[in-house]
């Protein structure tokens, strides 16, 4: 498959662009830094900003799917943001622009309603990037793209390529997930047409 990636040079992106280039598909990373990837057999590395609509929609023409690991800074996390709407309504926007059906997005856990103290906790810490990720979602949910939403919870750096999958809810008692793992499941969902307009909870 031809995959096109943004969020490439983030923790679950380089994860994506490794397990998809060790599976013999050819990558194009859209990057805002392009120098800070190094060149790979299969991979393309194409400059850009991932909120400008144009751009992407001149480099998205021959791709089978595009994966999104774009992930807010933590400063813009923890205050009132519509960067992750910004980067969906584009992503959208340019899809449709360019023919491309298959979407693949990472989201976060904090938006099921879990029940319990910890879950609270996290819920109001992450109260205005949960409420910027709803609306990328609400983006994404609202076109007729072949849509894919992982919902992981924190993400930590394992060796794991597995884990957890429930749709629409979180798996019982997920606390933690593996970025290996999160990229794994995107990877193999676009490679098997698997979990079509689904949000989708992992966890280890
Ligand atoms: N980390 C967690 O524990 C966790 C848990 C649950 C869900 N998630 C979700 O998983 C996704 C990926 O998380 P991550 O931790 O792998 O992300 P990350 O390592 O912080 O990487 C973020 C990516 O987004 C890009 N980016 C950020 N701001 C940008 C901007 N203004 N313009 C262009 N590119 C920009 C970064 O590019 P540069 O390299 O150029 O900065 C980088 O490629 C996020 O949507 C996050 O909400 C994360």
């Amino acid at each position: 498959m031809r995959i096109f990636l943004l969020g490439s040079t983030g923790r679950t992106g380089g994860h994506i662009l490794d397990v998809a280039l060790a599976r013999g598909h050819g990558v194009t990373a859209f990057v805002r830094s392009p120098g800070k990837l190094t060149a790979r057999a299969g991979l393309t590395i194409v400059a850009g900003d991932p909120k400008d609509p144009q751009a992407l929609a001149e480099a998205l023409p021959g791709h089978d799917a595009v994966l999104s690991a774009l992930g807010a800074p933590p400063r813009e996390a923890l205050r009132p943001s519509t960067l992750m709407t910004d980067f969906a309504r584009s992503t959208v926007r340019a899809m449709q622009e360019a023919g491309v059906q298959r979407l693949g997005i990472v989201s976060a856990a904090v938006l099921f309603p879990e029940e319990g103290l910890f879950y609270a906790f996290f819920r109001w810490l992450l109260q205005h990037h949960a409420r910027d990720l709803q609306r990328m979602e609400d983006e994404v949910t609202h076109t007729r793209l072949g849509w894919t939403i992982a919902r992981p919870p924190r993400l930590v750096s394992s060796t794991e390529d597995t884990c957890r999958v429930a749709t629409g809810a979180l798996p019982p008692g997920g606390r933690v997930a593996s970025f290996r793992a999160t990229a794994t499941f995107l990877v193999d969902a676009i490679e098997r047409g698997r979990h079509l307009r689904e949000i989708v909870g992992l966890a280890r």
